[in-house]
């Protein structure tokens, strides 16, 4: 099949398509708060140098590894090392982590759907009523939702590369820019927004600890969508003219972009129809935030807009974040549907009914995590508290293994492969690139300071 492999149909769609897998609910929620509690501007800064200086690279090795092999992560990984068999287990694990990422990230993006439709609907009072998350992650209508979802995953996916996974992008991307863009607009104009530009924006050095530090990495880590061989598997389909540097230059760009302006929305929203807002007890988490906390926000807005203007404001919102889901689903369900596709030379359609039957059933194990199921519920026991089956899966793929595979993606670049022909494939469609300021980055940092600190998050995780 190696000759008939799928190809992104320009530049501009293969940056969206990256990009819309980078855009998350890690953008839109989880960075505005955790910048605005971790020290603000001071965050920001700390942020933006951790995606320059060590994300970047990371994801331009990725990326090239992909277009090099024109391979998914295992093909990628076996062909690149000339089949040693030690690189081939990166390459399985740079399968199954995604898989196992898109069970609960899965779950997750069922939730909004859900959100999304009950704030269509108009029972936005029934989701700002603290209860009700709790009774909606264990009712039997999730499973209603969840077959939504897949469908809208199903058919974005069996339209393949140009067709499904570009086309969708093209659409919901730009939807996603002019959403954000307006709820930023609307939320600036209100009473008291300022004061919460002000709270995410002021820098506060004192702040900053290691903790900090290591969290703001592994957020730049994540939302930049490395170490779950996406990248590898996107950049497989892009054109040898394409100049990688700068199309991941774009993508983290972008990606940095949203979720700076995420913080222009959710925190002077916050601060503005909620002024006498207890700034420590702003969720640490952003699940609680979507479906808690921002419900309450968006009833709120009902004094000033009416009901229907609140509806509506909170459905624009779910709509974005769902658009910014279903796109990184999309992209983290594409690598084991591609890879079993390569791997076992079937077609595109059966990969997706495979894949898809197992993610089916280990996404329901999940979604009956959180009380529906004893079983799952409480599924082991381990650092010192109960943990459920979703618990489980997110600690050991999303905290644990992706830093791992980061720092063997690394590894391989730098110790396996360069010299077959790394920076050959990158200067493919980017002229001058060896030799440059910034091949030299890239080699020296893929293969000294950027691996110690992966190894170093991953020893401390475990
Ligand atoms: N980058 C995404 C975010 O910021 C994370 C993600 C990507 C999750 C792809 C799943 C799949 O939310």
């Amino acid at each position: 099949m190696a000759g008939s492999r799928e190809q992104f149909g320009s530049k501009l769609g293969f940056i969206l398509a990256a990009a819309g897998s980078a855009v998350g609910i890690g953008n839109l929620v989880g960075f505005p708060v955790g910048a605005a509690k971790n020290g603000g501007g001071a965050f920001l800064v700390m942020y933006a140098l951790f995606v320059c200086f060590i994300c970047l690279p990371v994801m331009i090795a990725e990326m090239t590894a992909g277009r090099a092999s024109q391979k998914d992560p295992l093909g990628a990984y076996t062909s690149l090392s000339n089949k040693q068999p030690g690189w081939r287990i990166a390459g399985w694990l740079s399968i199954v982590t995604p898989f196992m990422i898109a069970v609960f990230y899965l779950v997750i993006t069922i939730w909004i759907f859900g959100y999304l439709v009950e704030s269509v609907i108009g029972n936005l009072d029934v989701l700002a009523n603290p209860d009700t998350f709790g009774m909606f992650i264990n009712s039997y209508s999730l499973f209603a939702y969840m077959a939504g979802v897949l469908v809208i995953v199903y058919l974005i996916l069996q339209g393949g590369v140009k067709q499904g996974i570009e086309k969708a992008a093209k659409i919901l991307m730009p939807a996603l820019f002019i959403m954000l863009l307006a709820l930023v607009v609307f939320v600036l104009t209100r009473d008291n927004a300022m004061a919460g530009v002000e709270f995410y924006l002021v820098p506060d050095f004192s702040k900053i600890d290691a903790g900090v530090v290591n969290g703001a990495l592994s957020q730049a880590f994540f939302s930049l969508s490395l170490g779950m061989g996406i990248m590898i598997t996107y950049g497989s389909y892009i054109d040898k003219r394409a100049n990688l540097p700068q199309s991941a230059k774009l993508v983290a760009l972008t990606d940095t972009a949203v979720a700076f302006t995420a913080g222009l929305m959710i925190l002077p929203a916050i601060f503005s129809f909620n002024p006498n807002v207890n700034t420590a007890s702003l969720s640490e988490s952003s699940i609680s935030m979507i479906f808690s906390y921002l419900p309450q926000i968006f009833l709120e807005m009902q004094n000033s807009l009416g009901y229907v203007g609140a509806s509506i404001v909170a459905a624009t919102f779910f709509l974005l974040v769902f658009f910014a889901a279903i796109t990184s689903l999309v992209s983290i369900f594409e690598v084991p549907v591609a890879s079993l596709m390569s791997e076992k030379d079937i077609s595109r359609k059966r990969s997706l009914m495979i894949c898809g039957a197992l993610l089916v059933i280990l996404s329901v194990f999940c979604a009956l995590s959180f009380g529906f199921v004893d079983f799952f519920t409480s599924f082991v026991s381990y650092a010192n508290s109960e943990k459920s089956f979703f618990d489980v899966v997110y600690d050991v793929f999303y905290d644990t293994i992706l830093p791992l595979n980061g720092l063997l993606i690394c590894l391989f670049v730098s110790y396996r492969w360069r010299k077959r022909g790394f920076n050959d494939e990158l200067d493919m469609g980017s002229e001058g690139y060896k030799g440059s300021l910034i091949q030299k980055y890239v080699d020296f940092s893929l293969s000294t300071f950027i691996p110690i600190i992966l190894a170093a998050i991953f020893i401390n995780t475990v």
